[in-house]
């Protein structure tokens, strides 16, 4: 097994360091090799995803990705944008599917802002599709018409994509509480029409699921109103990045949320679904969980190795039981600790 580690920006190296001790102290084959992207990969190159690690990533079975971006590459040329890289290697290696799950562990209760019986034994799982949609489609730009600046995307889906993210989703329902919520803006937005017209018939394969719908403005109400109606929600690449940070933080602490961006093959990038955090970088404070929690994905997915998965998933939860806490989690009563030594307690629950 290849493992191409990208420690990335801001947090990024403190906290995949954390998550490579860890898929180190699993005694498996593993080979890691580590590569630049991001705004780090700018400042070395100039390139925010370098042909260096174009190679690396596409020869590796897996990527793990720290997190990229911070304020100091803000005003570049937006080719040279940490994000620009993100999105290169999504689409480079053809990861369309994002899995981003929003789970509430119990010890963690009361980190939620939301009514701890509103939130209590939520178990969502975000499907996004990730290489296509308004961020990929053209035309697009800004452009002077008629003596004035205008601004255009393209929202563009075609069935084929539309298909293969909402059997992905499908899949995952067969294998959970057997629900798909698949979300569009059908009432105004063609792109969306096609969208849930071919969920309808995606949801014909698979009789045993419950398939039902919802518009993205009420998807976003019900997420806080009543977010355990839901198992799977399915939707396209916009939506898919609104609705993901809103139900993480159902769970109050997006620092324990991890995420697996899938291509036809269960090749994968793993990542943190926060950000770079740049206020907290290199202070060794930040949260190395949902790096570590995207780790076990890997295991899970691209490796199909279920037993390490729940091995890491099962030490994470032993730490949180034991009382360590970093302080994006943190409440009195609780054992504050740094990254490295979140990183100690999981080795030690290993
Ligand atoms: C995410 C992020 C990215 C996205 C940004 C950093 C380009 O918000 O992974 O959700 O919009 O996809
Ligand atoms: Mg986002």
């Amino acid at each position: 097994m290849k493992i191409c580690v990208l420690p990335g920006d801001g947090i990024g190296p403190e906290i995949t360091a954390e998550a490579v001790r860890v898929l180190k102290a699993l005694d498996l084959k593993i080979e890691m090799e580590e590569a630049l992207l991001g705004g780090c990969a700018v400042d070395a190159t100039g390139n925010p995803y370098p042909e260096a690690t174009q190679k690396l990533a596409r020869v590796a079975d897996a990527v793990l990705l720290g997190a990229v971006g911070g304020p100091q590459w803000d005003s570049l040329p937006r080719e040279q944008r940490p994000e620009r890289g993100l999105l290169g290697i999504r689409k480079d290696l053809g990861l369309f599917a994002n899995l981003r799950p929003a789970i509430l562990y119990p010890e963690l209760a009361n980190a939620s802002t939301l009514k701890p019986e509103v939130v209590a034994g939520l178990d969502i799982l975000i499907v996004r599709e990730l290489t296509g949609d308004i961020y990929f489609g053209q035309p697009r730009g800004i452009e002077v018409r008629n003596g004035e600046r205008v601004g255009f995307n393209t929202m563009i889906y075609s069935e084929s994509e539309i298909r293969r993210i909402l059997r992905v989703a499908f899949e995952a329902a067969m294998k959970r509480n057997k629900k798909v919520c698949s979300v569009d803006k059908m009432n105004v937005l063609e792109c969306t029409q096609l969208w849930r017209d071919v969920a309808i018939e995606v949801g014909k394969e698979y009789p045993e699921v419950e398939l039902s719908h919802l518009l993205v403005d009420n998807a976003a109400m019900q997420l806080v109103r009543a977010p355990k109606q839901f198992d799977v929600m399915v939707t396209g690449n916009m939506f898919g990045d609104i609705l993901s940070d809103e139900a993480s933080m159902l769970t109050g602490s997006i620092g324990m949320l991890p995420s697996a961006s899938l291509d036809a093959n269960n090749k994968g990038m793993y990542e943190p679904s926060h950000g770079s955090a740049p206020d907290i970088a290199g202070q060794g404070v930040a949260n190395p969980l949902a790096t570590i929690l995207s780790a076990a994905m890997m295991l899970r997915y691209t490796f199909a190795n279920e037993a390490a998965a729940q091995r890491v998933e099962g030490a994470v939860k032993k730490v949180l039981a034991q009382g360590f806490r970093t302080g994006d989690i943190f409440e009195p009563g609780t054992k504050r600790v740094g990254t490295r030594e979140m990183g100690d307690a999981v080795l030690a629950a290993l």
